[in-house]
């Protein structure tokens, strides 16, 4: 029923859009700066002629452009006075100052864009594709005055989990010009699979690009092991130079920069496995880090870079750095004695000590070093950028000591999570990350000093749950048109229930254009308990701690558990989580009271090692010394099971009590976390 019921809305929408002609300030993602409503309206009845005032090469990109797009154009009467469509290069003072910004202007007899920058033109023409799209042949006069926040409006895509070939990358850049997003982000090498060609290392594509298991889980459940390419098991793929550099020219045609990354020093499980003399151990399957006390890492690392850069010509190159283990670097001799001819006084220092070295070599050939936040640990390196993606706080601290820095907070912009209800969307990573909470995201509020160092924003989109091209586009979109709202968008003019209209109807339109898209008019939103407070008996009683909540996730601390507050679908959000013990709390409810129920909900996400209690043991005291158990409650949802759960726990019956002790025991097979949020009695 849902489907139809949204094609139904949104059919309605857009012949009120086409017939009112009035509604063009809703029209477009991301939202113009300034929309002027004109009278009448421009019709394409007949190709349009087209006019391109611009140098030779960026005229014809454009015509080249148009020729591809169904806008219906005439190149042979450039001097038209009806029916055209005139694209002009000017430094007129009305055009924003922006290389990226235009001015479109659609009257009766044509239309006009102009800007400083070839790219202002392309997006001036994005904004018009838009509109065609919705409004058809009848376009409602209008000038349109716009230009982006931020520099800097990415999407990364992880491609080692799972292997996506190069038509699904270009279909993506496609949706990214028409959202005005201008930096696509690849993560080509990671434990899961090296997808770039490199010609000085074959091992590289003849093996660390394939392995049994068709997807990330079966890899990662059968022992994560690789294997020849022509193993007749083999599953994985990667790109050859001539498909990356199709990609590139392609992403460049979009006024696009793919930046590529090449993982370091960590998450090289891959590589490690076909030249384990990089490791500190010497042997495959030893760990995921370079060693960095062997000159032959650099030596390695370098001839990658160096054949990278002839692909790419990216200012910018990401060397990850996040998540290293630094562990076996404890007791290599090598990395030791590294440290100690360097003055390193740690594993932060001696990681610091590779980023700098690598971004040194990035600089003497021009370019510069972009890295996971991580590369702040041990002391920054000059002039690299940091991406900002454990929370907000290495792109902050960087900003306010005058580093650049790409915001992408795992908490609004990690696309892998669940995007509605857990327990019925497809599985997904652990994380919740509805439309609404990425669309109110502002990477450099106000008061964030160093705010001017933000160059923007990107979504990430890693792929350890997300085996196939459809699933993927369904965790893109819509989260994907809110990011560039995002990006594009100053803070002052945004409006959620605005946008979720022209999220509905761009949904509607990337289905149509062949887009697997989340169904948005069918969201079932936020968890219900989470909505309203809970009314019970034991709302703002003291509960005494037998076992302690972890440091990480004390939700509201000692008055959490009844503090009427209930959890998100997210655990992140008023659930209180105890690391390795039971919970083991004791309610008072300050006098004796007859009760007829105690229960707690707890939550499992398989993917962040938080489990539903082996088991619960309810115990009840008039005085607080002697208790009487009143119920035992088994589980029986696996813990096997990947996808997230939440179960209640609880007793009904007839007792009379002052104290309430509710015993959830930790599953020992699976240790990790138990999360609840609240003890209900009543
Ligand atoms: C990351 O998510 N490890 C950057």
């Amino acid at each position: 029923m849902r489907p139809l019921r949204s094609l139904f809305l949104w059919a309605a929408a857009a012949l009120c859009l086409a017939a009112c002609g009035t509604a063009s300030d809703d029209a477009v993602i991301p939202h113009p700066a300034s929309v002027e409503e004109l009278p009448g309206s421009f019709r394409i009845h007949a190709p349009m002629a087209l006019s391109v005032e611009a140098p030779v090469e960026a005229a014809e990109a454009l015509t080249g452009y148009l020729k591809t797009t169904p806008l219906p154009i005439d190149t042979a009467e450039p001097d038209a006075a009806k029916n055209y469509l005139r694209l002009e290069l000017s430094d007129d003072e009305r055009i924003p100052a922006s290389e990226e910004g235009y001015v479109l202007s659609v009257r009766p007899a044509g239309i006009t864009i102009a800007a400083r920058g070839e790219a202002g033109l392309f997006y001036g023409l994005q904004t018009l594709l838009q509109l065609h799209e919705q409004f058809g042949s009848r376009i409602p006069a209008q000038r349109i005055v716009d230009a982006p926040r931020f520099a800097y409006r990415g999407l990364h895509l992880d491609v080692s989990r799972n292997f996506f070939d190069k038509e699904f990358v270009k279909k993506q850049l496609r949706m990214m010009a028409s959202l005005k997003l201008n930096r696509l982000h690849w993560h080509l090498t990671d434990g899961a699979g090296w997808r770039i060609q490199i010609d000085r290392y074959p091992l590289l594509t003849e093996v660390a690009a394939w392995r049994r298991g068709a997807t990330w889980q079966q890899w990662r459940d059968g022992g994560a092991k690789y294997c020849r390419f022509d193993d007749p098991e083999a599953s994985g793929g990667y790109y050859t130079k001539e498909e990356i550099r199709e990609v590139v020219a392609y992403a460049d045609s979009l006024h696009i920069t793919v930046i590529p990354e090449i993982e370091m020093p960590g998450h090289s499980e891959e590589v490690l496995a076909v030249y384990p003399g990089l490791s500190c151990k010497g042997e495959p399957y030893s760990g995921g880090d370079f060693c960095i006390g062997n000159d032959a890492t650099f030596e390695f690392l370098e001839n990658v870079l160096t054949e990278v850069m002839e692909l790419f010509p990216s200012e910018y190159i990401h060397i990850g750095g996040d998540e290293a283990a630094k562990t076996a670097w404890k007791e290599c001799p090598k990395c030791q004695a590294r440290m100690k001819r360097e003055g390193l006084e740690s594993v932060d220092e001696l990681q610091s000590y590779a980023i700098h070295r690598i971004g040194r070599f990035l600089a003497k050939h021009g370019r510069r070093l972009i890295g996971w936040d991580e590369i702040l640990d041990g002391g920054l390196a000059p002039d690299a950028v940091v991406m900002s993606w454990r929370g907000e706080e290495g792109g902050r601290t960087a900003a306010a000591a005058g580093h650049e820095v790409v915001m992408t907070p795992g908490g609004y912009c990690y696309f892998d999570g669940y995007q509605d209800d857990p327990t019925t969307e497809p599985q997904a990573m652990s994380g919740f990350l509805p439309l609404e909470k990425v669309y109110s995201y502002d990477p450099a509020p106000a008061d964030m000093p160093g705010r001017e160092y933000v160059l923007g924003v990107q979504a990430n989109l890693w792929t350890e749950y997300i085996p196939t091209a459809e699933q993927a586009e369904y965790m893109l979109y819509p989260r994907l048109f809110a990011l560039a709202e995002v990006a594009w968008c100053q803070p002052e003019g945004k409006d959620y229930r605005a946008f979720r209209e022209r999220a509905l109807r761009f949904t509607e339109l990337a289905r149509s254009r062949g887009y697997n898209t989340f169904d948005l008019a069918g969201e079932t939103g936020e968890r219900p308990e989470s909505l309203e407070p809970a009314e019970h008996l034991a709302v703002g009683c003291p509960v005494t701690y037998a076992t302690r909540w972890n440091g990480g996730y004390p939700a509201a601390g000692e008055r959490a558990l009844t503090d009427g507050l209930r959890g998100s679908w997210s655990y992140k959000e008023c659930w209180q989580g105890f690391l390795g013990c039971d919970v083991d709390v004791t309610v008072d409810l300050g006098e004796v009271k007859p009760i007829s129920e105690v229960s707690a909900d707890f939550t499992q996400w398989y993917s962040a090692w938080i489990w539903l209690p082996a088991r619960v043991e309810i115990e009840v005291s008039d005085d607080g010394t002697d208790f009487r158990r009143i119920a035992v409650v088994e589980n029986d949802y696996p813990d096997t099971a990947e996808r997230p759960e939440y179960r209640t726990f609880g007793w009904t019956g007839s007792e009379q009590a002052r104290y309430v002790r509710y015993h959830a025991i930790l599953n020992e097979r699976v240790g990790g976390w138990l999360f609840t949020d609240e003890i209900i009695i009543n």
